[in-house]
């Protein structure tokens, strides 16, 4: 079992440098690609602009652009951007208003800043004079409005550039694992605070905050929403609500929490699930523990996802018929769609800078999409895995009640002990999931090493 690194250790490095100056060329060659396969001189990435709420003057939270991030985690900058022109060292422009309502953005560090050319805008219009000369092809990336008013003929968001910087996000960077890395080291104490005040009785809100204080982030900050879900909470996928009411601890059965932290902008994606008491239940989460890591380990580069979601079925299935629930052979259970009525999602997704990252549907840097296998069709990731792609594997078995309904109406309905499934409802359903780089060899768990579990 690995230890766990404290704040300090999981917070951004200055270790990283030659990690970051590396980092930043090889997004430059994959700019210069991307500049060279849609006919453009230069592109300019945007961060992004502050947004408000409808007739109001209060501010949305401001979320860069990720294609902005990867260049640099400059993660509180609106109007800010890299204008990337091949041949030459990208420019950083960095907008720093003055404003005494707000603490203005800082500018970058200098082992971050060193790999640009700096330049610093006092109006969001300034930026029009930094911009490569008129005659020059130019693509913007990023929220259109950031544009409004500016390089008129300028691409916007072209198709050619951004399939080759989706279909190439898939592969990290030394500098974006190390990222990942920390921001899984920063979410490990918030999991472990959590399941100690599940074992208290604590609230779903309370359980939150337990995490939150954990991994020492504000909820904004996270990646995406937490899910804390207690009881048949668990059957919500993406449930989002937070009850605040205790419960007696007799009507306490489960925890499903789905919560992780980022670090950079680069997101970790965790979920464990825990009985409240040593009963049948404790003893499937055992078992689904059991399937979820022998899915980990079998990560390796070459292997067609959907293959591994196909085998994780299989799995479920095994799990479903050792706990009594179904009376079938596991190849008939995923065959005639019975497994699927307790795991309605797929196996995991690519993660980095969003966490159901982009490009999973991409057979290359075309924009041309791979076809969805016949037995399921509505997979988040179809690619083949390599070396350098981080996906998460995610198994779950829920008891969702408009989907077991129709599954007692279908012929395999007369299968299925449903007094049994009667009595699991309460418990919502179970998901573990880690965060796995596909290496050359064995894969590496982000996950577990920081957890300890
Ligand atoms: N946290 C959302 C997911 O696991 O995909
Ligand atoms: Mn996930
Ligand atoms: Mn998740």
């Amino acid at each position: 079992m690995s230890r766990t690194l404290s704040a300090s250790e999981a917070g951004p490095a200055a270790d990283a440098a030659g990690d970051y100056a590396a980092h930043v060329a090889e997004l430059g060659g994959r700019y210069a690609e991307a500049a060279r396969t849609g006919g453009f001189d230069a592109i300019v990435v945007g961060s992004g602009i502050l947004e408000y709420r409808f007739q109001d003057d209060q501010a949305h939270r401001f979320v860069a652009s990720p294609h902005f991030l990867q260049w640099i985690p400059l993660e509180e900058h609106p109007g800010s951007a890299v204008i990337v022109e091949p041949g030459r060292r990208p420019v950083l422009v960095v907008y720093q208003p003055e404003d005494y309502w707000h603490q203005p953005p800082a500018l970058p560090p200098e082992e971050l800043a060193r790999e640009f050319d700096l330049k610093v805008i006092r109006k969001p219009g300034d930026i029009a004079g930094l911009l490569p000369a008129a005659g020059k092809r130019l693509a913007l990336l990023g929220p259109e409005a950031q544009w409004t008013g500016l390089a008129g003929e300028a691409a916007r968001n072209p198709e050619t550039v951004v399939n080759v910087l989706h279909y190439r996000r898939a592969t990290k960077s030394a500098w974006e694992l190390a990222c990942m890395r920390r921001a899984a080291a920063s979410a490990a104490p918030g999991h472990q605070a959590a399941l100690r005040a599940f074992r208290e009785g604590a609230t779903e809100y309370d359980i939150l905050a337990a995490f939150l204080a954990g991994c020492r982030q504000t909820e904004p900050e996270l990646p995406y929403g937490a899910i804390v879900a207690l009881n048949g909470h668990g059957a919500t996928l993406h449930y989002q609500h937070r009850d605040r009411e205790p419960q007696p601890p007799r009507d306490v059965h489960s925890l499903l929490i789905d919560a992780g932290c980022a670090c950079n902008g680069y997101a970790c994606d965790i979920t464990r699930s825990y009985a409240f008491r040593d009963d049948d239940f404790a003893g499937m989460v055992a078992d689904m523990d059991a399937l979820q890591q022998e899915l980990c380990a079998a990560v390796r580069p070459g292997l067609a996802f959907p293959d591994l979601h196909r085998r994780t079925h299989l799995g479920l299935a095994a799990l479903l018929q050792r706990w009594g629930l179904v009376r079938m052979a596991p190849e008939d259970m995923v065959r005639e769609g019975v497994s699927a009525a307790f795991f309605p999602h797929g196996l995991g997704h690519l993660l980095g800078l969003q966490v159901h990252d982009v490009g999973g549907h991409m057979a290359d840097e075309s924009g041309a999409s791979l076809q969805a296998p016949a037995d399921f069709p509505r997979l988040r990731f179809l690619r083949t895995l390599e070396p350098g792609q981080i996906v998460t594997i995610e198994p779950g078995v829920y008891f969702i009640e408009s989907l077991l309904r129709g599954l007692k109406a279908s012929p395999a309905g007369g299968h299925v002990d449903w007094d049994r499934v009667a009595g699991l409802m309460k418990y919502g359903g179970i998901r573990i999931e880690d965060d796995v780089l596909v290496t050359a060899g064995e894969p590496e768990n982000l996950t577990r090493p920081v957890l300890g579990d």
